[in-house]
């Protein structure tokens, strides 16, 4: 058996009396979603700027919950895809072998744990999604079969070869999944969106602590059994990825489709849009500085920046955005 990844057994322990005693798959009841939209906020207002605008609110109530039904459906659609598309698949490749030939089969297990706690997310943001489509009588204006994330991984793949695909795809899912847990926390702690919201979000945060320290751990462990041509390959295409993955929609594509359902002329949506974008701006750029940083700090943890030439292109790419 490798040594490599023999975790202790009081560790072991305590990641299976962790997962019985709160997987949110193994305690949580069914979230139902409120009867009434229209009386309380499902999604919180400070997360879409428009529903706050004037000339939105001036539409009615109905109007705002429309509004923010359809953040609800984006944000519910996109868990789904991050689980069922990425996360889980990087689980079920890790179980099988494909990742880590030698991790030992407790990795294997909690690895498992992951696929069940993922699932059950999916499920729990689709069942959401369901309630939502009959209580509100309100359709998605679409249903993603992808998004901004999962395109930025994509392109990981493509500007890579084959043989680094499996050491990134764990890489990119660690990060993906400390990103999701910060997240997850920030908009469970808004504080005018409905209880049913809040608690979806705190549901899945009290799982996804722990699966960032999993894939944290196996990053740590794994790294640095790889060559030193793919970490470094790997290493010195992050800070370009993380733009990518972090990056913002600043021509607010989804927002003026949503705008264009409203009973509003083409100059209302432009102004609508034009005097919330000083603020979506900003609020965008705060999002992707503390995120980014909180992502290097978890790279400098994990050793992937213990390569010089991977931290020197940290320092290239941070003097070209100054
Ligand atoms: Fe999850
Ligand atoms: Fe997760």
């Amino acid at each position: 058996m490798s040594t490599v990844f023999q975790a202790s057994e009081s560790t072991i322990e305590d990641a299976v009396s962790r997962w019985y005693g709160n997987a949110t798959v193994r305690n949580s009841p069914r979230v139902l979603v409120p009867a009434n939209i229209v009386e309380e906020n499902i999604f919180p207002k400070s997360r879409q700027l428009i529903a706050e605008h004037q000339i939105v609110t001036s539409l009615g109530s109905e109007a705002v919950a429309y509004v923010l039904a359809q953040s609800t459906y984006k944000y519910m659609y996109e868990i789904g895809l991050l689980e069922t598309r990425f996360v889980i698949d990087c689980a079920l490749k890790i179980i099988n072998g494909e990742i880590i030939a030698q991790a030992d089969e407790q990795t294997r297990r909690e690895a498992i744990t992951i696929v069940i706690d993922e699932g059950y997310h999916a499920y729990v943001a689709l069942d959401f999604i369901i309630q939502l489509k009959a209580t509100s009588g309100i359709e998605p204006l679409s249903v993603p079969q992808t998004n901004g994330n999962l395109d930025a991984v994509r392109r990981g793949y493509a500007a890579l070869p084959e043989s680094m695909h499996a050491p990134y795809q764990l890489l990119a899912t660690c990060l993906a999944e400390h990103t999701l847990t910060k997240d997850l926390l920030s908009i469970g702690r808004e504080k005018e969106a409905t209880r049913t919201f809040t608690q979806v979000m705190t549901d899945h945060v009290s799982d996804e602590g722990r699966h960032a320290n999993y894939f944290a751990t196996l990053v740590r462990e794994h790294w640095r059994t790889l060559d030193v041509d793919t970490r470094r390959r790997i290493g010195t295409l992050l800070p370009a990825y993380l733009d990518d993955y972090l990056a913002a929609d600043f021509s607010r594509r989804f927002d003026r489709s949503v705008l264009e359902q409203l009973a509003l002329s083409p100059g209302e949506i432009e102004t609508v849009l034009g005097e919330t974008q000083t603020r979506y701006v900003a609020n965008a750029k705060d999002y992707i500085d503390v995120t980014r940083k909180n992502l290097v700090k978890l790279l400098e943890r994990t050793g992937v920046l213990d390569d010089e030439a991977v931290r020197a292109a940290f320092a290239r790419h941070d003097q070209a955005r100054v």
